[in-house]
């Protein structure tokens, strides 16, 4: 009966339809979900670091609820996520210890240090920026619970990069050190933001397949010059400078021509060599453990009343 099953489905995907967790799909297709959307729901976990870092210390009262907001989104997401990727077969607590073991990969871009109040605003404007470029395609993703979770996310990701940008707004009006301090760290953070995005559709071995499922809707190179297109004229508005010699707009391509992003850092960073790999997966493990009887005692509960 598979070859029937098999037709059902490419003719879903042929179509344009969604398959759902109970439609029959392709072993390739399952593992290709797992695989992308666990790496996803561990890029909000871990996502939450490098802001975090910034609660206690945040300069106002709104900024710190704001910022404790924005955080416990990204708990959310990553929830979200997780739960798409049980419908696939697999659970949580399994994806979690591929998290800590390092065998699952989570976004290069969280393996950067956030030493700058500015790092805030500037991940919220062009790391978020990036995510949104990346993610909206994803609401049309032909896999049904991810392509739901990603609306909400979107939206709340839209929301997060304002309230970036609204903090970058507010500092580049501040004083000479606090324009200083955006430019430092958009310098810091534009490069591994370009890097988000993945490899150069060259050196991408999933894209042609992901594609060709409508999981992904744009190569990798396509949403890196969307993202750069969008971004040079909010830089204008803000008053910083790209650290890019080489950008520039391009009449006859109608797009901006930009420099090519160091792949060898990008390499090294998803090796787990990036400048907080170490760290980052440190707290993620010590936190699950300190979750350990929280566990237990759930556990004990369910059997208790079951
Ligand atoms: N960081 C870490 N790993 C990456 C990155 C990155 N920025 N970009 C690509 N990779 C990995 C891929 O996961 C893949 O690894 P694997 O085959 O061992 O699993 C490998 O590099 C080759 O890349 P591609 O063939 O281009 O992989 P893919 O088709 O999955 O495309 C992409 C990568 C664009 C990141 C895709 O998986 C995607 O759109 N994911 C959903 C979005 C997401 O995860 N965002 C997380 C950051 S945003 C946020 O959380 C706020």
């Amino acid at each position: 009966r598979e070859p029937d099953l098999e037709a059902v489905f490419q003719a879903t995907i042929d179509a344009d339809q969604r398959i759902e967790p109970r439609d029959w799909m392709p072993d390739d297709y399952r593992r290709t979900l797992i695989r992308q959307i666990a790496q996803h729901a561990h890029s909000e976990i871990i996502g939450m670091q490098p802001e975090g870092n910034w609660i206690t210390r945040a300069p106002s009262l709104r900024r710190k609820a704001i910022l404790l907001a924005k955080v416990q989104d990204e708990a959310g997401h990553g929830m979200y996520l997780y739960a798409a990727a049980e419908t696939l077969g697999v659970d949580r607590e399994e994806l979690t210890e591929k998290l800590i073991s390092a065998t699952q990969k989570y976004s290069s871009i969280f393996n950067y240090p956030t030493p700058s109040y500015a790092d805030v605003g500037v991940i919220g404007w062009l790391v978020d920026g990036a995510a949104i470029c990346n993610q909206v395609p994803l609401c049309r993703c032909s896999y049904g619970p991810y392509a739901r979770a990603m609306v909400r996310i979107c939206k709340e990701e839209s929301f997060h990069q304002r309230q970036g940008y609204e903090l970058l707004l507010a500092m580049v009006n501040g004083t000479p050190e606090q324009q200083a301090m955006v430019q430092e760290s958009v310098d810091r953070w534009w490069w591994p933001s370009l890097m988000m995005f993945g490899p150069a559709d060259g050196d991408s071995p999933n894209t042609q397949q992901s594609m060709a499922w409508n999981i992904k809707r744009h190569t990798n190179d396509e949403l890196r010059q969307r993202f750069v297109d969008m971004s040079v004229p909010q830089a204008e508005a803000l008053g910083v400078t790209l650290p890019d010699p080489d950008l520039r707009w391009n009449p006859e391509r109608q797009a901006h021509d930009f420099g090519e992003p160091d792949w060898s850092e990008f390499t090294a960073v998803i090796a787990g060599s990036g400048p907080a790999n170490t760290q980052r997966l440190a707290h993620r493990r010590r936190a699950h453990e300190n979750g350990a009887w929280v566990r237990e005692a759930a556990q004990a509960y369910a059997e208790k009343h079951s």
